[in-house]
C-alpha cells in the first residue's frame, strides 16, 4: 500500500477544497464525505461526460431519475433484504470487526487478523451477518413506524420503471435505461477515503437485450467501458485492468461479472462492475408485483423477459481514480512542485487569470475583463490574492491546465502570457487569439 500517496491525496483534497469530512465540525461521520467547491465541479464534469456519451449521443439509451426512497417490497423482490449482507467476524486480540471475505486464511476455519496478526478461529468467534440496507421511518410517529429503504443501487429504480419507460418511449430492444444518482450502504469495512462510503453516487445503465444476445452485449460493454476511462476520462491504460469474477464471488443476481480495476494508492480495486444479470430482476419483480414485465417483439411475434447487461460505475471512485492518476510530484529548481495532470475537459477550471501586480488598478481591470471573456467560453477563475509563484503553485495543485498573466507590457502590446501546466512553458499571445491558442493546445492532446 502506498500510504504516503494516499495521505498526500487526502491532504490535497482537503487543503484545496475538493473533499471534506462529513459533519466535520461535529467530529465527522464515519465513511461520509462532502465535496467542496472544486470537488463538486470535478464530480459534475465526470457525470456530464458519462451522461452526454450514453444518453445524449445514443439512440438506444434513455435517461431516468427515480427516487432514492423505495418500498420494502422492491428489496424483497430484488433479494437485497435477504441476501445483501456481509459476514463479519470479531478479532479476539484487537477486538476489531472484519469482513470475512477480505481476511487471509490461516488454516481450516481460521483467519489472520490484518491489524494485530492474531488468529481468528471462527468456531470460537462465530461470524455474524450484517445487512447493508439503510432503513428510514416514513411515518410521522415513532410508535407506528412505516419503514422504507434508501436504495443500495440505482438499478432497482430502473427495473421497477421498466414497463413505464418501455410504454412511453416506443423503442425496440436493445434498449438501455441510464441513471445517475445516490445510493446508500451501511458498509462495515470503511476507510480508504471515498473508495467505500455509506452514501455514494452511481452511474448505471441497464441495457435490456434478447437473451440470445446477452453474451455479445456483455463483451461489448466491458470493452466500451474500459475505453471510456482511457479516452474520455483520461486514465492511463496501465492504471486499469479487467478482472472476471469467480463463480463463488458473483452477486446473488449475476450470471457473470467483470470488474474494471484501477490501481488505487492501496492497490488494485474495483472501479466499475459490468454484470450480466440475466432476467433475475424483471422476473422477481413480476412475481412480487404481479405485473407483466415481459417484452413483446412485434416483428418476430415473440414474448420474452429481456436479459440485462449492467455497466455500473461509481462517481466517487472515478473522481478518486482521476485525482490519483493525475497526481505528480516534480522537482523544479530544487523545489517540489505538486501537479494534478487532469485532462483539460475534466479540470475544475481550464484557465486561471491573474494580474501580475494587484496594486495596479489598470492591470486588475484588464485581467478581470479578460477573465470575463474567457469564462464565457471555457471554465475560468480569476485570482489576485498572492504573488505569481504562489498563484501558479495553487493552480498546479488543482489541475488548471492554463494560467494567463497580465503584466505591464500587456497594457501596451495587448499580449498576455499563457503558461502551460505540464511543460511550464510560457508563450506571449495576443489577447484576441488567446482562446484559439488554448483550444488548439487542448485539441492537440495537451
Ligand atoms: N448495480 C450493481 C452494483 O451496485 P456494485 O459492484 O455493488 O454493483 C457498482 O457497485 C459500483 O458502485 C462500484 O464499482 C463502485 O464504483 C460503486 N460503489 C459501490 N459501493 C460503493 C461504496 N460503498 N462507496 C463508493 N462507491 C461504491
Amino acid at each position: 500500500m502506498n500510504a504516503d500517496k494516499l495521505s498526500k491525496i487526502v491532504a490535497l483534497c482537503r487543503r484545496r477544497g475538493f473533499i471534506f469530512g462529513g459533519s466535520e465540525i461535529y467530529g465527522g461521520l464515519s465513511s461520509v464525505w462532502d465535496y467542496g467547491p472544486l470537488g463538486a465541479r470535478l464530480k459534475k464534469r465526470i457525470k456530464d461526460i458519462w451522461w452526454d456519451t450514453y444518453v445524449e449521443k445514443r439512440e438506444d439509451i434513455v435517461g431516468l431519475d427515480s427516487s432514492i426512497i423505495m418500498k420494502d417490497q422492491v428489496f424483497q423482490a430484488s433479494g437485497h433484504l435477504q441476501g445483501f449482507a456481509d459476514w463479519l467476524v470479531d478479532c479476539p486480540g484487537c477486538k476489531r470487526r472484519f469482513r470475512m471475505d477480505k481476511l487471509e486464511k490461516a488454516g481450516q476455519d481460521c483467519f489472520k487478523c490484518p491489524e494485530c496478526s492474531h488468529q481468528i478461529d471462527t468456531k470460537k468467534n462465530k461470524p455474524r451477518q450484517f445487512n447493508l440496507m439503510l432503513k428510514t421511518n416514513m411515518s410521522a410517529t415513532e410508535d407506528e413506524p412505516y419503514y422504507a429503504y434508501l436504495r443500495p443501487e440505482t438499478a432497482q429504480g430502473i427495473f421497477v420503471n421498466f414497463s413505464n419507460v418501455l410504454n412511453t418511449v416506443h423503442k425496440s430492444l436493445p434498449l438501455g435505461i441510464a441513471q445517475i444518482g445516490k445510493a446508500f450502504r451501511n458498509e462495515v469495512t470503511t476507510g480508504n477515503f471515498v473508495f467505500r462510503m455509506k452514501e455514494f453516487e452511481q452511474m448505471e445503465i441497464e441495457y435490456f437485450v434478447h437473451p440470445s444476445e446477452a453474451n455479445k452485449f456483455y463483451k461489448y460493454w466491458v470493452k466500451e467501458r474500459f475505453d471510456f476511462y482511457v479516452n474520455k476520462i483520461g486514465l492511463k491504460k496501465k492504471s486499469l485492468r479487467l478482472r472476471e469474477h469467480e463463480k463463488e464471488e458473483l452477486a446473488h443476481y449475476a450470471k457473470s461479472c467483470t470488474d474494471i480495476e484501477f490501481n488505487f494508492p492501496f492497490g488494485w480495486s474495483e472501479l466499475e462492475g459490468i454484470a450480466n444479470r440475466g432476467n433475475f430482476d424483471l422476473t422477481e419483480h413480476a412475481k412480487v408485483s404481479r405485473k407483466d414485465l415481459s417484452f413483446y417483439d412485434n416483428v418476430k411475434k415473440e414474448k420474452f423477459t429481456p436479459f440485462v447487461i449492467e455497466p455500473s460505475a461509481g462517481v466517487d471512485r472515478t473522481l478518486f481514480a482521476v485525482i490519483s492518476d493525475a497526481y505528480c510530484e516534480e522537482e523544479v529548481k530544487g523545489k517540489l512542485r505538486t501537479v494534478l495532470k487532469i485532462k483539460p475537459q475534466l479540470a475544475p477550471y481550464c484557465v486561471a487569470v491573474f494580474p501580475l501586480l494587484r496594486n495596479r488598478p489598470e492591470l486588475v481591470q484588464l485581467a478581470k475583463n479578460i477573465f470575463c471573456d474567457i469564462n464565457n467560453s471555457v471554465p475560468a477563475v480569476y485570482n489576485d490574492t498572492g504573488a505569481i509563484g504562489k498563484l501558479y503553485r495553487r493552480q498546479d495543485e488543482i489541475g488548471t491546465p492554463f494560467c494567463i498573466t497580465i503584466d505591464v507590457d500587456s497594457l501596451g502590446d495587448g499580449k498576455v502570457t499563457v503558461r502551460d501546466r505540464d511543460t511550464m512553458q510560457q508563450d506571449r499571445v495576443s489577447r484576441s487569439k488567446v482562446l484559439e491558442f488554448i483550444r488548439a493546445k487542448v485539441k492537440g492532446g495537451h
